[in-house]
């Protein structure tokens, strides 16, 4: 393994659920989204935008809804062991979520991860015409693949625009000592949540990470060999 502080950054990783209530400073959170915007973004077009939730009153609507899914997921899971889980490990998994749901309303912030489409769509509006042309040099079947596939690229395009910040700002929370978790479990009642907080239908969502300091440690993740997942020169 190589040692360096970013190895160790990455391989501690871990999600932290349990915070304490304590604020965290508005430069800190600043500092985390600058981290995030670092990331790539498909041609460098920057349409991710981010809502960040301190205000307590919010904090106790989402908290509201958070506790209905929260209670959804755990009795949809029920005592199920996914893959590359143990029983012991789901035990644990479940407790702080248990925690995470109980203390939501007091999670000191809470960053929404979003991307605005529009800019990018205004875009190609305008490029309709090169875009028509250049399919030309596709020849027939692959412009109908690319027809059959345009959705698919688009939502894939934003999602991999906004992913990489999440995993930027949760290196840099990693980095700075504070807990963070990736989270999408909201997207199942995304108006809701949207609502809540005023966001605009044209915007969509992908994550929602509460930040705070952490109650207890970081420590190694835990993960498959690469030799398990690798095909080498083809699958
Ligand atoms: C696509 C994706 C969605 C996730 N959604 C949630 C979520 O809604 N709630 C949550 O508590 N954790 C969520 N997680 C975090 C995973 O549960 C976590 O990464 C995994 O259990 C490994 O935990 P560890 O990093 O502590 O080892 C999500 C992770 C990913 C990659």
């Amino acid at each position: 393994m190589t040692n360096s502080p970013m190895f160790d950054t990455m391989s501690t990783m871990r999600a932290m659920r349990r915070l304490k209530p304590d604020p965290v400073p508005e430069e800190l959170l600043t500092q985390l989204i600058r981290a995030a915007t670092w990331a790539p973004s498909g041609s460098n077009i920057q349409g991710y935008q981010y809502v960040v939730v301190t205000d307590r009153a919010k904090m106790a609507e989402i908290a509201k809804l958070w506790n209905v899914i929260a209670d959804f997921y755990m009795q949809m899971t029920g005592d199920s062991v996914p893959p590359n889980s143990t029983a012991e490990k789901m035990r644990k998994l479940r407790a702080a979520l248990r925690y995470q749901q109980e203390h939501f309303h007091e999670t000191p912030a809470l960053i929404v991860f979003c991307y605005d489409s529009g800019p990018l769509y205004d875009a190609a509006r305008a490029n309709l015409r090169e875009i028509i042309s250049a399919t030309k040099c596709l020849g027939g079947r692959r412009i109908l693949d690319t027809m059959r596939h345009v959705r698919r690229t688009g939502e894939m395009s934003e999602a991999a625009s906004v992913y990489p910040g999440v995993e930027n700002l949760l290196l840099a929370a990693r980095e700075l000592g504070l807990g963070a978790t990736l989270t999408t479990w909201h997207l199942m009642f995304e108006s809701e949540f949207k609502k809540i907080l005023g966001i605009p239908r044209r915007v969509k969502t992908f994550a929602v990470i509460p930040v705070g300091w952490p109650v207890g440690r970081f420590g190694p993740v835990s993960r498959v060999e690469p030799d398990d997942v690798i095909h080498r020169d083809g699958w």
